[in-house]
């Protein structure tokens, strides 16, 4: 069974805060994949994501490297992931496959047509919608336990 939200922000704040608020909840192992065109905002929530979980470093669009990863607080990790234009993603999807299974990594992932065949189905997707300039319309589903939980949290 797949469970839907929707969220609405008003601007770039609004997105940050909301990336803050589901940063904060996170705990490690989480898998977050975020789909929406260009300039939709998928890092910018990053953005806000990696600064509740004390990550002090500039999050930048991971799209030349494919990876970036950054230490956060309490043990834990954000990697985020960009397969912008990837094919086949290679060596990268091997790196991704093993990274999905570490409890102490939280996983973001933008474009990922290249890896969408290794994603288990237990993630939580945040679809990015752009509604005007500065607006911006959220759809959030999870299928399965773990991003089912997560979604009540944010709720
Ligand atoms: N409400 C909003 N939320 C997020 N970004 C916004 C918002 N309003 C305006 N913007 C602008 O939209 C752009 C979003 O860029 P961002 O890099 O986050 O997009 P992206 O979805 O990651 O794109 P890409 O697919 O190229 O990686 C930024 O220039 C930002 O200032
Ligand atoms: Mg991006």
């Amino acid at each position: 069974m797949i469970f839907v939200m929707i969220i609405e922000v008003k601007n770039i704040d609004e997105m940050l805060g909301f990336g803050a608020k589901v940063g904060g909840l996170l705990n490690g192992g989480e898998i977050i994949e975020l789909v929406g065109d260009v300039g939709a905002g998928k890092t910018t929530f990053v953005k806000g994501i990696a600064k509740a979980m004390g990550i002090d470093e500039t999050v930048q669009s991971p799209s030349f490297t494919i990876n970036r990863v950054y230490d956060a607080k309490n043990n834990i990790r954000l990697s985020h992931y960009d397969f912008y234009r990837l094919a086949d993603a290679g060596i990268m999807a091997v790196e991704l496959g093993e990274v999905l299974a570490d409890p102490n990594t939280v996983k973001v992932i933008e474009w990922s047509n290249a890896v969408k065949d290794i994603l288990p189905k237990d993630r939580l997707i945040i679809n990015i919608d752009v509604t005007s300039n500065e607006a911006r319309r959220l759809l959030i589903s999870a299928d399965g336990e773990a991003s089912l939980k997560l979604m009540e949290k944010i709720r």
